[in-house]
């Protein structure tokens, strides 16, 4: 997925001031005459225009500098960490000018809910993003969609897909790589990173097309399917980049032709790339089922049900494509968010191996059919979720009518910003919001609790009718992963070459980008006992025979 950069950019954009985004202009290369008019025609229209008018007063907020309103005091590293701040100071709703658009953070759960989930019927579109959305995907990710008839029409049969039962469906994918990424956790700890995106890539590629990628990158494999999806969604992320292309901030550049704007064949090459290789990956399924054999998978039932919820070829094709870009990274970034976490937190994990020597014990690997027993296992796989949320600054909604919510007014129009991180420390939901306390959500009975506003008891998948379609996928992945981890290794932090002594873990040294994971960090990973290898090379030798059977 992209960037929060992306979200905060695109509409937000950037009227910075004039001379600015004119300089920026001319580094465009060959702008023409054209370009240029239509770029001060744009000037003058973001200068004049007010947006929506206010019908009332809006939500409170940090105040607002004229034509630029708040963009100087939104800090580019971790915005949610200084939205939480406001949080405090303003109240769990609050207004921010970002140029002439209306942005409203929300950080806490109750307004939240009241908002995107209770009025979900007018807060669950997007912002504009010109560049990535329109230009780069031709409107057919997903994930950027407005809301409209195409994403409804994709939305149910994503809901399909992806329900509890589906999800059930591809725990055996789950089990052979979870196998596979305990092995090569063990053999080789210090790729413990690359372990991370090859374990999610290639699940989701199992789940999405039927196909693996077996190492993180496979030098006999010249197609390999995990390095091409991955360098095809850096390319669509990469145009996310604030600032990077001047049509965000001015949209009327959008109406020069493709011959005269270099933007716009950019946005055409990488459009035609990431189209052709998802179309092969789709139409790789289909001479397979069309040969008799079982690909259960994504695209196998998206192709099925294409002519019934009325897509084209290519939507057809991103929808299965567009797949990864949303549950890859954020997978890889949960899991080596939960290695950083019991590495600091040692207590915990030794709870949690307690816990799965009395449930499991030592002959095996644990398995789905573990999980209610598995309660502290749980309990840390969603603390994880709420304390270092993968996507901290959440993933901006649109509204699309205006609304009124406790006296305040809120334009149509209005990007829609839960802020994960806020709500997530929420001091009267979570006590002590700052501590690791997997017992949080364990009650009275011993038996896995929510909070009052979430049964799963955070928020990490969003919320209303955009809430993460994959979660139930996602909190699978995360369960078994961790709990194999955990069963087979022990998660030290890394050894100062020149003083011997364990390096500290920082706990707060996360990427910046809007699906964050620790910066690299040293961590030594070594098998709890003898009786590891086994189990591990059954249950990899296991998922070899069923990989080599569905092939066949
Ligand atoms: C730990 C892993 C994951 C996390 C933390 C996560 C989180 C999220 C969040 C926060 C959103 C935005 C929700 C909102 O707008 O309120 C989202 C959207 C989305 N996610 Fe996930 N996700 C994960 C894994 C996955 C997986 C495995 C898939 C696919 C199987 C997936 C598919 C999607 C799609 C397609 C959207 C866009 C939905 C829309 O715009 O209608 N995600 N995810
Ligand atoms: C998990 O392992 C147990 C013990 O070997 C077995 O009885 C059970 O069927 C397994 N469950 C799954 C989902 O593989």
């Amino acid at each position: 997925m992209a960037t929060l950069e992306t979200v905060m950019n695109a509409t937000l954009a950037t009227p910075k001031p004039a001379v600015e985004a004119t300089s920026a202009l001319f580094t465009l290369g060959s702008t023409t005459t054209t370009t240029l008019i239509a770029a001060v025609l744009g000037l003058a229209v973001l200068y004049l225009a007010r947006g929506n008018k206010a019908k009332g007063p809006l939500p409170p907020g940090p105040p607002p500098l004229p034509i630029i309103g708040n963009l100087l005091d939104v800090p580019k590293s971790r915005p949610w960490v200084k939205f939480a701040e406001w949080t405090e100071q303003y109240g769990p709703i609050f207004t921010l000018k970002m140029g002439r658009n209306t942005m409203l953070v929300i950080g806490r759960a109750q307004p939240a809910l009241d908002l995107l989930d209770k009025r979900s019927a007018i807060y669950s579109s997007r912002a504009r993003l010109i560049m990535t959305s329109e230009l780069v995907s031709r409107g057919l990710r997903m994930t950027f969609m407005p809301y409209g008839d195409l994403w409804r029409r994709e939305r149910r049969l994503l809901h399909q897909l992806t329900s509890p039962a589906a999800a059930s469906s591809y725990e055996p994918i789950q089990e052979m790589e979870s196998a596979q990424f305990v092995r090569d956790m063990l053999a080789k700890p210090g790729d413990f990173w690359g372990h991370c995106q090859r374990y999610a890539g290639s699940t989701i590629m199992q789940i999405g097309f039927n196909k693996r990628a077996k190492t993180p990158q496979d030098p006999a494999i010249t197609k390999n399917v995990h390095r091409q999806m991955r360098a095809i969604n850096e390319m669509m992320t990469k145009t996310a980049v604030a600032g990077r292309y001047l049509v965000d901030s001015l949209p009327i550049l959008n109406y020069v032709p493709e011959f005269l704007a270099p933007f716009k064949q950019e946005a055409s090459a990488i459009f035609k790339e990431t189209l052709s290789l998802f179309r092969s990956h789709v139409l790789d399924v289909k001479k397979n089922v069309e040969s008799g054999h079982d690909a259960h998978c994504f695209a196998k039932y998206i192709l099925e049900s294409q002519k019934s919820f009325g897509l084209t070829d290519d939507q057809a094709y991103f929808l299965g494509g567009a797949l990864y870009g949303a549950g890859s990274d954020t997978t890889a970034d949960g899991i080596s968010t939960f290695i950083m976490t019991m590495c600091a937190f040692p207590d915990v994990q030794a709870k949690a191996q307690a816990e799965l020597d009395r449930v499991v014990g030592r002959g095996r690997l644990p398995n789905f059919s573990d999980q209610p027993d598995l309660v502290y296992c749980g309990a840390v796989v969603r603390e994880i979720l709420r304390w270092r949320t993968v996507i901290a600054g959440g993933l901006a909604h649109a509204s699309t009518e205006d609304d009124w919510y406790n006296g305040y007014f809120i334009p149509k129009g209005t990007i829609v910003l839960a802020n994960h991180w806020a709500i997530h420390l929420d001091p009267e939901v979570y006590p002590e919001p700052e501590k690791f306390k997997p017992e949080r959500f364990i009650d009275a009975d011993g038996k896995l609790c929510g909070t009052k506003y979430a049964e799963a008891g955070h928020h990490a998948y969003g919320f209303g009718r955009r809430i993460c379609p994959g979660k139930h996928i996602a909190d699978r992945s995360l369960f078994i992963v961790f709990t194999r981890l955990l069963w087979s290794c022990t998660l030290r932090p890394g050894l100062d070459a020149s003083t011997g002594t364990e390096i500290p873990m920082n706990v707060n040294a996360f990427s910046e980008g809007f699906s964050s994971h620790p910066l690299p960090f040293k961590c030594r990973i070594e098998p709890r006992g003898d009786w590891v290898k086994e189990a591990v090379d059954e249950a990899v030798a296991e998922g070899e025979e069923m990989w080599a059977a569905k092939q066949a």
